[in-house]
């Protein structure tokens, strides 16, 4: 594993995170046993991961708890980021609360990364106003090392509330959605973060339209539609196939986390799977060379006004 330092926050972390959310929550959305989605953070742990994120809302907290317990893991090796959900009900004694019972599912009195979960561009100025100085006062407690916010990618594709909430220079982790269907947060998030030194954890690396070749098409058509990908430098049959001829990329999938992973400004990447074999291989794509300097280009080129999929 690869091992870099997380922004302004200071901390060593490794360059694949494990995502126990997204699609498979570490297995749980397949219906996969507790004791399958402990092996597979058992499995990232053995290969240096030390970034995990979770959140409360995901249900899984309870099981990184688990895994990190029966593998004796010294609370200063490893890194937790979770998350304050907001949608349903928030103010800050739930602020307070809901923490306490992730520190308690997570088995820890601390926690790394304390993020407000899935923020849109029309709530952002109300949770900095009525509930960040409550993550304030549980950072002054101890209890929160660093604070963070998401994005709501799916309903944000260029990032208005990362752009909105990077000014007030109060948050240390940024997560942002990027890949190669949607590169928007190059121009959009990377310089500010850059220069403000905030950590960004990717999300959306893979998702599922990259892993499945009928989402791709489908999702390089509706660019087409939307003006926003020429016809003419995509072939419809063999999308991205020029990826394969051009370099020793093994799969779509291992091209898009390396494409993710090089970028500046990226800090971490998140990769989430309940499939060890897919864990196995996503951890060597991340700890793999870049992509030819041409096959980036050709790629950064191609969906340079891409902006209306997320990679859903
Ligand atoms: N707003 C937010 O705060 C927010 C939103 C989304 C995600 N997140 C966080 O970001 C993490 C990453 O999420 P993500 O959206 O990027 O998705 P992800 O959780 O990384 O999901 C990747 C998808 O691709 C599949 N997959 C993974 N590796 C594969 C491989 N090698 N070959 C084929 N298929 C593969 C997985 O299914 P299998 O299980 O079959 O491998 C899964 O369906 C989440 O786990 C979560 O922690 C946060």
């Amino acid at each position: 594993m690869d091992y870099t330092t997380f922004g302004r926050t200071g901390l060593n972390v490794s360059v694949m995170g494990l995502g126990c959310g997204g699609p498979s929550r570490i297995g749980q959305s397949a219906e996969k046993s507790d004791a399958e989605s402990i092996a597979i953070i058992h499995q990232a742990l053995a290969a240096g991961v030390n970034f995990i994120d979770t959140a409360e809302a995901y249900r899984t907290e309870t099981l990184v708890g688990a895994a990190l317990k029966s593998k004796g893991v010294a609370r200063d090796k490893i890194v937790i980021s979770t998350k304050k959900s907001y949608r349903r009900e928030i103010s800050p004694a739930l602020v307070r609360e809901g923490l306490e019972a992730s520190l308690k599912r997570l088995g820890t009195d601390y926690i790394d990364i304390y993020n407000l979960h899935g923020v849109g561009p029309l709530d952002y100025a109300r949770l900095r106003d009525e509930i960040l100085p409550a993550f304030f006062q549980l950072r002054a407690e101890g209890k929160i090392r660093f604070i963070g916010v998401s994005e709501m990618f799916n309903d944000d594709k260029t990032h208005q509330m990362l752009r909105d909430s990077l000014p007030d220079d109060v948050w240390d982790v940024v997560m942002v959605g990027f890949n190669i269907l949607n590169q928007t947060a190059r121009e959009q998030v990377f310089p500010q973060t850059v220069a403000q030194d905030v950590a960004v954890q990717i999300m959306f690396a893979v998702r599922r339209t990259l892993s499945q070749p009928e989402k791709l098409v489908a999702a390089l058509q509706t660019l087409i539609d939307q003006g926003q990908l020429d016809p003419t430098e995509v072939d419809m049959d063999n999308p991205l196939g020029f990826v394969f001829e051009e370099s020793d990329a093994t799969s779509l999938v291992d091209a898009a986390y390396r494409f993710c992973r090089y970028e500046p400004g990226v800090h971490v990447v998140l990769s989430g799977t309940g499939n060890p074999d897919h864990l196995q291989a996503n951890i060597d794509s991340l700890c793999r060379p870049p992509l030819p300097e041409g096959v980036g280009q050709k790629l950064r080129h191609i969906f340079r006004h891409a902006r209306a999929v997320t990679g859903q």
